[in-house]
């Protein structure tokens, strides 16, 4: 089944709650945080104070996306901070399978994040340390900001990985990250990909209802 991740990298930051709550209203499964620590992305967004105030304000579960240089270092603080799910580049600095090991240890899902440029045989050694109900996150723009153009080209990565995944056996989910609006999810759900994270088109929706029902259409 299809969930809706929304992220609020591009919301007014000055008015968290009240986008979390909006976010929620609007029928959205999940509020995706990225952060970047303007080493592994050149930007900064931001960290653990806003994620324990953002944790405050909403019951929707949160699903954190470490854009970080070394995302084992910090792994215990953001699952303390508040977030249900953690995934974190395997592009990273940190040892794979050891970060997995530290989001499990904490109890929480973990998630597999791959950019555009990095090929799915990098990625295949690592989905044995993954559990079920785990993701993996392709990343369908370069990580790093919000409202980039969509790349078509991952759409044959997902369909790889999906078919993967379905030979093996495994329940893990396909994560897509970057310019989701209806027309692109409806591509990468044809591909196999059931967890949709959507920022700018959701934030800037006038009506974020239908917004987050077009990504959803089944
Ligand atoms: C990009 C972030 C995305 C981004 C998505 O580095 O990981 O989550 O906020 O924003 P849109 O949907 O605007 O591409
Ligand atoms: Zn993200």
């Amino acid at each position: 089944m299809t969930k809706i991740f929304a992220s609020i990298l591009n919301a007014d930051l000055a008015h968290l709650a009240d986008t979390s709550k909006l976010i929620a209203d609007a029928g959205a499964d999940y509020l995706h945080y990225d952060v970047m620590d303007g080493c592994f992305v050149d930007n900064i967004s931001f960290g653990l104070p806003v994620l324990q105030s953002l944790r405050n304000v909403t019951k929707l579960p949160i699903d954190v996306h470490l854009m970080i240089r070394e995302p084992l270092r910090f792994i215990d603080r953001f699952a303390e901070a508040g977030a249900d799910m953690i995934s974190f580049h395997i592009e990273s600095d940190s040892d794979v399978k050891k970060t997995i090991e530290a989001i499990h240890a904490k109890e929480l899902r973990a998630g597999l994040a791959v950019s555009p440029d990095t090929s799915l045989d990098g990625l295949y050694p690592f989905l044995s340390s993954l559990h079920d109900e785990d993701y993996v996150l392709l990343m369908t723009v370069q990580p790093g900001m919000g409202s980039q153009k969509f790349m078509a080209e991952v759409l044959d990565k997902i369909e790889r990985l999906s078919k993967h995944l379905k030979a093996e056996n495994r329940r893990i989910h396909i994560q897509v990250d970057g310019g989701i609006q209806a027309q692109t999810a409806a591509l990468c759900r044809a591909a196999g990909a059931d967890y949709l994270v959507s920022g700018s088109y959701l934030v800037y929706a006038e009506n974020p209802n239908a917004a987050v029902e077009s990504l959803r259409a089944e």
